[in-house]
């Protein structure tokens, strides 16, 4: 395996390996460990180029960093991308991965993203420990995903003084997060209005959770207390914002403003917005008591998960004293955090 260092300003170690047996080409972005050990999904993908695909893993990266130090944990940010079609995914690639993994000595702990699994990442497991998301541990992180988002819908009602049921929510996408979210809503009295693109999705949870079925084009303009995007990004943009009938955004979608100035444009509409990336933390925590000395237990990562709601409010609270929207509230505490090593 041919592994070359791509120097990137900004970015602690940023790594490609090549691989002819196997057929790996792939790329770890290791962004900031000054909080610990670089932890980051393995993104399969079929890119246009390699340069797509690094600058994929360098944002990706970036991000995780933020999202770690906000959620508190010991973590730095680190992403990692293997160019290839997901129909060729095998044992022989995975394995060749999880060499390229274990080389970088635990400055990179991989876990799942799109098109791998936590089956993917018990192949790597024998070979590197350095692995997260394991089936016998944490495994899938949406369960998790879902109740930090109902955590921190929870804490926005408080905040907006509305008593949770009868809080009026409308979920986009009834995916892996958004069906477990929609569960929780139900159970604490909440009325729900939900969407999907795909029908059927609609139809089963309409039958089992008797709750709101909305059009897929209308959803984002449902007359609600809270607007839950749980499908795509860039949701929140110059066409959208104007359209919305919430009083506030709190969904587990990535990058749900389409640019950083949609968060002024929100605040000035008097919509409270929830920054997505420490809404969606669930899943970090989760592999944050993974690691925890001891190992897995699963009533930790419960209150891990529960607890980002209170993340939350810390977080509104930060950004009212500071003057500034919630959005730059976020980057800043993040920043705070990992600009200083070991805090
Ligand atoms: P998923 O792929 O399981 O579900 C997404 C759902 O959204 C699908 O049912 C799809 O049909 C639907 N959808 C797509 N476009 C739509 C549209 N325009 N209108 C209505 N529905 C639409 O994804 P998952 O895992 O539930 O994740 C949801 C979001 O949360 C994604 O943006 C993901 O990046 C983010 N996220 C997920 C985490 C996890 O633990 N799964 C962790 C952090 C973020």
């Amino acid at each position: 395996m041919n592994i070359t260092e791509l120097k990137t300003p900004g970015y602690e170690l940023v790594v490609k390996a090549q691989d002819e047996a196997s057929g790996l080409h792939a790329i770890i972005a290791v962004h900031n460990t000054n909080l610990g050990p670089a932890v980051g999904g393995t993104r399969l993908y079929l890119y246009a180029s390699e340069e797509e695909a690094l600058t994929d893993a360098l944002r990706l990266s970036k991000g995780m960093t933020y999202k770690s130090a906000l959620a508190g944990l010991s973590f730095g940010g680190g992403k990692a991308v293997i160019i290839c079609d997901p129909a060729n995914k095998g044992p022989q690639l995975l394995i060749a991965y999880a060499k390229f993994v274990d080389s970088l000595k635990g400055k990179y702990i991989c876990a799942e993203d799109m098109n791998t699994t936590s089956a993917d990442m018990e192949v790597i497991r024998t070979i590197t420990p350095f692995v997260a998301g394991l089936e016998r541990d944490g495994g899938d992180p949406s369960p998790f995903t879902a109740l930090g988002v109902y955590s921190c819908i929870e804490a926005t009602a408080k905040k907006l003084g509305i008593p949770m049921t009868g809080l009026r929510v409308a979920v986009q996408g009834i995916g892996a997060v958004g069906r477990r979210l929609i569960e929780h809503l139900v159970e604490a009295g909440c009325t729900v209005y939900v969407a999907d693109r795909n029908g059927h999705k609609v139809n089963e949870v309409i039958e089992a959770l008797g709750v709101k079925g909305v059009h897929p084009d209308e959803v984002l303009f449902t007359e609600c207390d809270i607007l839950a995007p749980c499908a795509m990004g860039a949701v929140l943009n110059d066409t959208t914002i104007s359209k919305l009938k919430c009083k506030a955004v709190v969904g587990a979608a990535n990058n749900q403003l389409a640019e950083p100035r949609h968060a002024r444009r929100l605040q000035d509409l008097d919509i409270l917005y929830a920054p997505d990336y420490l809404v969606n933390a669930g899943g970090i925590t989760n592999v944050a008591i993974e690691r925890q000395m001891g190992g897995y237990n699963m009533k930790d990562a419960v209150m891990a998960a529960r607890g980002i709601g209170q993340r939350l409010l810390d977080l509104y609270a930060y950004a009212e004293e500071h003057n500034l929207t919630t959005a730059e509230a976020a980057d800043r505490m993040a920043e705070q955090r990992f600009s200083k090593k070991g805090k």
